[in-house]
């Protein structure tokens, strides 16, 4: 498999070559002392985030929300929280952001609302509400009981009776987030407004929540029982969401969201979709039709951490992408445990190579630059509804939430106070401060790999090919008509051999995940090279 470098001459989007920066905001930095994060506190953050070398920051959601789902319940998508800031500041940051040349994302929350949005309450009020459709209301099944098999992706069925009405109205997620109805062009129509709302207000475009759920089956028949159910694996696994979820309709409304963000000029979609790759790809659209820019790319989240496993992922992808279809790799999430806690501290390194050197946009999560591996939340502190609703199934997400450490005071200067979420155990080491004086500590490691990023033109936008490595090793080329680079990436604790391709020498070694080395043919454990190679 190789990939050519994107052609020269046509104006590349930016997003081609971003490196895109996740904040959640209740964790970045507070500045009120109220122990949750706000938008002030990431506007006075934002020297460091330039300074790492990123080019857009996506966050989290900020608006009005009764908090359930930690913002993810949005109960008016057009004001900010004001456990957040207010409307002026979010403009204050992202003319700020501007001003440094970074782009900022917003999350856009289409596939449910707050059960406190104003639309739910109308639509609950009545059966004859004109919101009523602006929502999924089923009356129970002949034999009472909810309308379908369907479960929640929180756990327990998929409906919540209400008393008032007599019906039951879906939720996908918690029984505070009610599913918006997108058959209804009202709820379309009053989504574009949100949209717009914040296009005009200057941002560079949405990573959009849970898009491939948006549409469901339209007579919501029951999903087929799911054959590998084993008990511990949370209830969403019941059934197989053959028709709550991957509609093919939703292809056509990933359509009608792009055709509106390019009607701005270069604004970017990001969608959160998790489904198999071929099933992703669909995502991009069609040339006619073009679906989200960058439908995300989970897969390194749960993949088995061998060079094997690695290169066929890699390879697969690549393969699958439509002619059009930009690549975009995460390595980490708010959803997701911290990969250095399931591969290690040196592999987290090796990781970090990766996700920089790959072909395509990375999406790079707060923390993971300072090496945050397994964190353990006390269980009086847990706080994801995910976790409270099935206790004991390993579903928590709060280990991934945990306050960004600044410095080795107490709180790590997030907070004058407790912050809502404990910090991650090994904060005294692994803080901005610290790590920011230690040239071998993991915040280094980053800032030189996106400062290489950004001078290599051929790790933005060059070719992309695999090439014959020693067992245990991840290699590949990444080139363009100046220059040529090898990464290779050592995925074992034991040396290895370093491939050169025929007829290369090594010109100069551009990073290393490890202390650098006068080379002699081999790969330290662990190691991870970024080298310039050159016809002999
Ligand atoms: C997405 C979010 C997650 C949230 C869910 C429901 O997966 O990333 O945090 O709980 O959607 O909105």
């Amino acid at each position: 498999m190789s990939i050519q470098p994107a052609i020269d001459g046509r104006a590349r989007p930016w997003w081609e070559s971003a490196v895109i920066y996740q904040i959640y905001p209740r964790s970045f930095q507070d500045s009120d002392r109220d122990g949750v994060g706000d938008i002030e506190g990431i506007r006075g953050r934002l020297d460091y985030i330039a300074g790492l070398g990123v080019d857009a920051i996506w966050l989290s959601p900020i608006f009005p929300s009764p908090m359930a789902d930690f913002g993810y319940d949005v109960s008016d998508y057009c004001a900010v929280d004001p456990i957040f800031g207010t409307l002026d500041d979010i403009e204050r940051l992202i003319a700020q952001a501007h001003e440094r040349g970074l782009r900022l994302l917003l999350d856009f929350v289409p596939n449910h609302s707050s059960t406190v949005h104003p639309w739910f309450a109308e639509s609950r009020s009545s059966r004859d509400n004109p919101k009523r459709d602006w929502y999924i209301w089923r009356d129970g099944a002949p034999g009472g009981g909810p309308p379908n098999n369907w479960t929640s992706d929180m756990g327990g069925p998929a409906w919540e009776w209400d008393h008032a009405t007599g019906q039951y109205y879906l939720h996908t997620f918690l029984t505070e987030q009610a599913d918006l109805n997108w058959r209804n062009p009202e709820v379309r129509a009053a989504m574009t407004d949100v949209l717009r709302f914040w296009f005009d207000r200057g941002v560079d475009g949405f990573r959009i929540d849970v898009l491939w759920h948006c549409i469901k089956a339209e007579d919501l028949p029951d999903n087929p029982a799911n054959p590998d159910f084993v008990p511990g694996m949370g209830e969403k696994f019941l059934v197989l969401q053959h028709h709550s979820a991957n509609q093919p309709e939703i292809h056509e409304l990933a359509a009608a969201f792009r055709m509106l963000a390019d009607s701005y000029g270069e604004r970017l979609l990001v969608g959160e979709i998790c489904l198999p790759v071929d099933e992703l790809m669909r995502y991009y659209g069609s040339v006619d039709a073009p679906g989200v820019h960058l439908p995300f790319n989970f897969q390194l989240f749960e993949a088995r951490w061998d060079a094997a496993t690695l290169a066929a992922i890699i390879a697969a992808y690549e393969t699958a992408l439509p002619p059009e279809g930009w690549p975009n790799w995460v390595l980490g999430s708010h959803d997701a445990p911290r990969l250095a806690g399931r591969i290690g501290d040196l592999q987290a390194r090796v990781a970090a190579m990766l996700l920089l050197t790959l072909r395509g946009t990375p999406t790079l999560y707060q923390g993971d630059e300072l090496g945050i591996g397994r964190v353990s939340i006390p269980p009086e502190r847990i706080r994801d509804p995910q976790d409270l609703r099935q206790p004991g199934l390993g579903l928590g997400r709060d280990a991934a939430r945990t306050p960004m450490a600044w410095n080795d005071s107490v709180y790590a200067g997030f907070s004058e106070v407790e912050p809502w979420l404990p910090l991650h155990g090994s904060w005294p080491v692994h803080n901005v401060e610290s790590e920011d004086r230690d040239p071998a500590s993991m915040l280094t490691l980053y800032r030189r790999l996106l400062a290489v990023r950004r001078r290599h033109a051929s790790l933005r936008t060059g070719g992309f090919r695999l090439v014959p490595s020693d067992e245990g090793v991840l290699q590949y080329e990444r080139w363009d008509a100046d220059e040529r680079l090898l990464i290779a990436l050592n995925m074992r604790s034991e040396t290895r051999r370093l491939f050169l391709p025929d007829g290369a020498a090594i010109a100069d070694v551009l990073a290393s995940t490890q202390a650098l080395r006068t080379l002699d043919g081999s790969l330290a454990p662990d190691e991870g090279l970024v080298l310039r190679i050159e016809n002999a």
